[in-house]
């Protein structure tokens, strides 16, 4: 199958231009900013759920699948894999449009585990699912 054809999974989160400010040596985006954006992005999708302060405390089965280049649109894709007492996986992938306008590819994809912290930084629960707000549940669904 295409990647055109490919389906993201989940709900789109961020999206931003890639800049030239952002590059590596050989001259395409440094992967620790494609990471970061990603962590930016589950980091929204972790504290909707939570609805709490949220911190990255790992990062599972990360690949890197294409390069991204200078003028690509990056959008991050994130939905809730699963919720533990006080931690959740998110699902996280990255998608670019080459060059603003082009051709749609999937570039990385991983699972970012968070954990909800109260305002010493200490963990604390992730309420269940159905006792979120409907609003909550409203942003969560949301398609941009
Ligand atoms: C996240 C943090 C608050 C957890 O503290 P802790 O004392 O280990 O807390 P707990 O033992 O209560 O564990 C909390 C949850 O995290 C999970 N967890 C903790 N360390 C983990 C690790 N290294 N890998 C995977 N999961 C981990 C536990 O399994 C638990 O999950 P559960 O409640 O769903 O079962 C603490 O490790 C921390 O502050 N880390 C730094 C986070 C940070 O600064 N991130 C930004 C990176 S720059």
């Amino acid at each position: 199958m295409s990647d055109e054809k490919m389906q993201t999974k989940g709900r789109l989160t961020t999206r931003t231009v890639a800049m030239p400010g952002d590059t590596n040596p050989a001259g395409d985006i440094f992967g620790g900013w494609v990471v970061s954006q990603m962590d930016i992005a589950a980091g929204i999708c972790a504290g909707q759920r939570a609805q709490s302060r949220v911190v990255t405390v790992a990062l599972d089965s990360m690949s890197f699948i294409r390069p991204v280049k200078v003028g690509d649109i990056l959008g991050v894709y994130t939905y809730v894999e699963s919720v533990g007492r006080t931690s959740m996986n998110i699902h996280v992938e990255a998608w670019v449009r080459r060059g603003r306008i082009g051709k749609r590819e999937k570039v990385t994809e991983g699972i970012f585990k968070f954990v909800a912290i109260d305002e010493n930084g200490k963990s604390m629960p992730i309420p269940a699912e159905e006792d979120l707000p409907d609003y909550v549940h409203e942003a969560m669904n949301e398609l941009y």
